[in-house]
């Protein structure tokens, strides 16, 4: 979240200090440079990296029409250099940084045919160093490069604790249209994999060439380092900025020091150097036509690549596999003891990884090549999906549950934001909300626990959730009967209340909302939470009649439609934000399906008229990915609902294509389908600061468009399905194994953790809880390939695929090559067999996925073809009912055949 008030805040810039201030020496000229698919300018002076632009489309990766601003000391520009050394005479480490005090460096002459520019870096390091650096740019097989030869030039040895390499793109979207940023601007993705790493870049319009970069000679990627940098002219480290990090090729320094209490990616290392030893080092920038291409970019460069399936994050009773592709064979392939692995039959370096029985957490995979590069690929372990959501249900049903009647605020009883550090229920906080059960950060708690049980219902925490609804929801974020949503339960305002503030917080931030300004109830985005959480219990109520609620199914959906309408119809005219893409909306589409199957007819088109109207106008703007902040990863998920509901021709692959720009693939759990966020630490979570967020809401609700434009389009986009897959089950990683579940983990390297807060975990669960399914898949590279659920190796053959679920929901199966999907109201899939020859899908459904759960009597099969517009399968020997076919789940198990109609 945030607040329009803050993000202007952010373009209050630093007074001139820095502006125009030319360190760099631009007023010295350019030198071009033209290598094949890239061309671009090198500033003469400094001899760094002016544009860097890809032939193809003519698109500048670099911020080069803010050059003149950047000009100045402490700004990282692509060929700068940091290190930090010590020499054999002791002492600690010197760090040495050649943005730090510029000066032009000293042309080299003579030097080979492709180097392009070169230089002794003497001038601009420090002096007396006991190291000299020359760097070249050169033209590199039809890509361009830079090498960095670094001599011990002292007498004695000197060892390199620390080096590296800034990766500086134009992710500067400051002060620029929104039309402006999509135009110019770029994100930058690393795969922290040491021979085997690599960085993308991406332009955000999301359909132009991507930028590659490689190591060349000894270089490996060991750390992604963000660079502390002066403010600047662009608000360095702010929402419209969020900074620059450098690939690191050498960490110990920083491990020994900085971070000291951070578990890194890889083993951190260093380089010792001899007297008169040159060690050569260096990046290698080339093309991928597309996003979608980036893989094969990378391979071409002779890189190592490895694709998982379905990804890096393993529940512990399934497996993954893993496929590598490089000019050398595997030597050897260690998983430090986490995984079994074995070699798939099937393919020469191709591997299935089994977590063994007492794995949980972080894993780290090293493949050796008989070339001597090593890779490694980092995982996820977790508990089994649904005990992972057992445990985080139970978790903050209890622990979380706050039942102090007397509280002032009325906000007992509810499930409270929790900080996992203290292990209590934040229960004040100078950011109101927080404790205030409103926003994204105060209903992460609630919003999580109520859809997991639309996923998995248990009767205790139903009651409590319940309990929630009708004493807290209504009646305190819900006053006066009306469906007005406040923006937060709890405030400051001493006079107004007999309570004692804790006065370790800062009480006159702006974020310390009086009781007016708390019971506000225009932010749109708040209006989402309880609507889920009403659709929730709703079909809990529904499909499991036999646990008695404290009201009727029809309420719980009444007040879901109620609480939308009161903000989203009549051109949003109660809220504001109503216009744009609201995180979670997707519910909404939940939401009017079953005002549909219900036969509510009425509200189902007065849905749809309030849905039409934001759809209509998305599709009249160029950016329709608006928000609370100048640029934004949350819009688009609603956007993408609503237009391609309403078959608008443009907006939906628009919102598509936005999402491939800031959601990578990459062989590492957190970056795999993390779509970007880097400012909500400071709206919700507890270590507060602008960091990238590894697996925030943004991962989890993004991966919703990109999954249903894959399931409409399913040939040939196997990328879609990796990105989408990976966001949804992002979600899980959160779940510690208390259960609790954390906001987002922090990736500077001195943290590598989980944030204390579970702060806005619920809105990525909730994408988690709508987006889980069963991909069955077939290839032509791999084969078929199951996400979510473990081929049944024993039991399939040629022309039929039986799958056992592994997912979190099981209640879902897509059939590529069917354009299928199957859902099912309650219960759990068990078992899929998909037979190709007979084009038929069975499935055994049972009542629950265990025995802790409601069972369910009977549940609905629901069938839909997301690229047709009609259904030409269905259920044989069943009963239509809302929409869909029943199936009678008294005996235990039933069995669901699925044919063409
Ligand atoms: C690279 O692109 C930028 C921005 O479009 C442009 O100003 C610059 O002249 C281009 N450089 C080259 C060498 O084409
Ligand atoms: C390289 O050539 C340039 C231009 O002729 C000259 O100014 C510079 O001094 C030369 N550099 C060296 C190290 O000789
Ligand atoms: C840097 O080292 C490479 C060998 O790794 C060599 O080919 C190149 O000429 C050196 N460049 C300079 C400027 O010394
Ligand atoms: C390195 O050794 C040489 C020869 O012994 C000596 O002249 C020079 O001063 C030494 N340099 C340093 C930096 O110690
Ligand atoms: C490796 O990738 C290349 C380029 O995409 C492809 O042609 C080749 O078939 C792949 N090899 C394997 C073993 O998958
Ligand atoms: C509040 O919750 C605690 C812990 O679950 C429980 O021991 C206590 O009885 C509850 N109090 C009320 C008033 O419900
Ligand atoms: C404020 O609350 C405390 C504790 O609940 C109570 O003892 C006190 O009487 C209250 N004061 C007022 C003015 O209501
Ligand atoms: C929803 O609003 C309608 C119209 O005001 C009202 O008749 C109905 O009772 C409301 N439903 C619920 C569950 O509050």
């Amino acid at each position: 979240m945030a607040l329009l008030k803050v993000a202007l805040s952010f373009l209050i810039l630093t007074p001139a200090l820095v502006k125009g201030q030319d360190d760099l020496g631009l007023s010295n000229g350019y030198t071009t440079f033209d290598a094949g698919s890239l061309k671009g300018e090198i500033v003469k002076s400094s001899q760094t990296l002016a544009s860097l632009n890809s032939t193809g489309n003519e698109f500048d990766f670099l911020p080069s029409d803010r050059l003149a601003q950047l000009a100045f000391n402490g700004a990282h520009h692509l060929g700068d250099i940091t290190f930090r050394y010590r020499t054999s005479s002791g002492g600690g480490w010197t760090s040495v940084d050649s943005a730090s005090a510029r000066k032009p460096v000293t042309t080299l002459n003579g030097t080979g045919q492709d180097v392009v520019a070169a230089a002794d870096l003497t001038p601009t390091l420090p002096n007396g160093l006991p190291i000299k650096v020359t760097r070249e740019w050169l033209k590199y097989e039809n890509n361009f490069a830079v090498r960095f030869n670094i001599t011990n030039n002292g007498n004695g040895s000197v060892e390199l604790g620390s080096l590296g390499l800034p990766v500086s793109i134009n992710n500067i979207f400051t002060g620029r249209s929104a039309e402006e940023t999509q135009d110019k601007c770029a994100f930058a993705d690393p795969y922290i994999g040491l021979d085997a790493g690599y960085v993308r870049v991406s332009h955000l319009e999301g359909t132009s060439n991507a930028l590659v970069i490689t190591p060349i000679g000894a270089t490996k990627f060991e750390a992604w380092r963000f660079l502390r940098e002066p403010q600047g002219n662009f608000g360095y480290q702010s929402q419209t900025f969020e900074g620059n990090y450098e690939w690191q090729i050498h960490s110990l320094a920083y491990a020994q020091n900085e971070w000291n209490s951070s578990k890194p990616w890889n083993e951190p290392t260093s380089k010792p150097l001899q007297s008169g030893e040159v060690y050569s080092v260096g990046l290698r920038f080339s093309i991928a036509e597309k996003i979608q291409t980036i893989e094969d970019a990378v391979i071409k460069t002779g890189s190592p690549l490895a694709v998982g399936i379905p990804g890096y994050v393993v529940p512990a009773d399934s497996s993954a596999r893993l496929y590598l592709n490089h000019t050398s064979p595997v030597k050897n392939i260690d998983a430090g003891g986490a995984f079994t692995i074995t070699e798939l039959s099937s393919s020469d370096s191709a591997y299935k990884l089994t977590p063994v029985a007492s794995a949980w957490g972080r894993a780290r995979v090293t493949i050796s090549y008989e070339d001597g590069k090593t890779q490694t690929v980092h995982y996820k372990i977790t508990k089994t999906a649904p005990s992972a959501l057992a445990d985080m249900g139970h978790f903050f049903s209890t622990a979380a549950y706050f039942n102090d009647t007397s509280d002032p605020f009325y906000r007992a009883p509810s499930i409270m934001t929790y900080d996992r550090e203290v292990n209590k229920i934040v229960e004040q906080d100078a950011r109101v909300w927080f404790a205030g059960i409103s926003d994204e950060a105060g209903t992460g708690a609630y919003l999580g626990t109520a859809m997991k049980q639309f996923a998995q219902p248990n009767a205790e925490e139903l009651s409590v959730v319940d309990e929630f609804v009708h004493e807290t929801v209504v009646g305190t974020l819900q006053q006066n009967s009306s469906f007005g949503v406040i923006a937060s339960a709890f405030y400051y305002e001493p006079g107004a209340v007999n309570y004692t503030y804790d006065n370790s917080f800062d009480w006159t931030s702006w974020t310390s909302w009086n009781k007016e300004r708390a019971y506000t109830t225009r932010r749109a985005y708040n209006y989402i939470h309880p609507v889920a959480t009403y659709w929730s219990l709703y079909r809990t109520a529904r499909n499991y009649p036999d646990t008695k609620l404290r009201a009727e199914w029809s309420w719980y959906l009444g007040r879901a439609f109620n609480t939308t309408q009161y903000c989203l119809s009549n051109e949003g005219a109660n809220c504001d934000y109503a216009l744009v893409g609201l995180m979670g909306e997707w519910v909404l589409g939940e939401l009017l399906k079953d005002l549909k199957r219900e036969g509510m007819t009425s509200e189902a088109s007065a849905l749809e008229a309030s849905m039409r109207y934001r759809a209509n106008l998305w599709e009249t703007q160029a950016i329709p990915f608006g928000s609370e902040m100048a640029w934004d990863s949350t819009g688009q998920e609603g956007v993408y609902y609503w237009t391609d509901y309403f078959n608008l021709p443009n907006t939906p692959t628009k919102a598509i294509n936005s999402i491939l720009a800031y959601m990578p693939t990459v062989a590492h759990w957190g970056w795999n389908g993390n779509a970007r966020r880097y400012w909500d630490f400071i709206y919700g979570a507890k270590i507060q600061q602008i960091e990238r967020q590894i697996h925030h809401y943004g991962s989890g609700l993004n991966s919703l468009p990109m999954l249903h434009s894959y399931e409409q389009n399913p040939k040939d986009n196997l990328y879609a399905l990796r990105v989408g897959f990976a966001g949804n089950t992002a979600p899980l990683t959160n779940i510690d194994e208390g259960g609790f579940a954390s906001a987002a983990f922090h990736s500077f390297p001195e943290l590598l953790k989980w944030d204390p807060f579970s702060g806005d975990y619920g809105q990525g669960f909730l994408g988690l809880a709508l987006g889980q399914t069963v991909y069955i898949v077939k290839e032509d590279k791999l084969g078929v390939q199951a996400f979510g659920g473990d081929i049944d190796e024993t039991h399939s053959t040629a022309r039929s695929t039986v799958v056992a679920p592994k997912d979190a929901v099981r209640k879902r199966v897509f059939v590529a090559d069917l354009g299928l999907k199957v859902e099912i109201s309650a219960g759990a899939i068990k078992e899929i067999v998909y037979d190709e020859g007979a084009q038929k899908l069975s499935l055994t459904v049972v009542p629950a996925v265990s025995d802790s759960v409601l069972q369910a009597k009977s549940a609905i099969v629901w069938l839909e073809q997301p690229g047709l517009d009609t259904v030409s399968f269905t259920v044989a020997d069943a009963q239509q009912e809302r929409g869909g076919f029943v199936v009678d789940l008294a005996s235990g198990s039933a069995s669901v055949e699925i044919t063409k109609s």
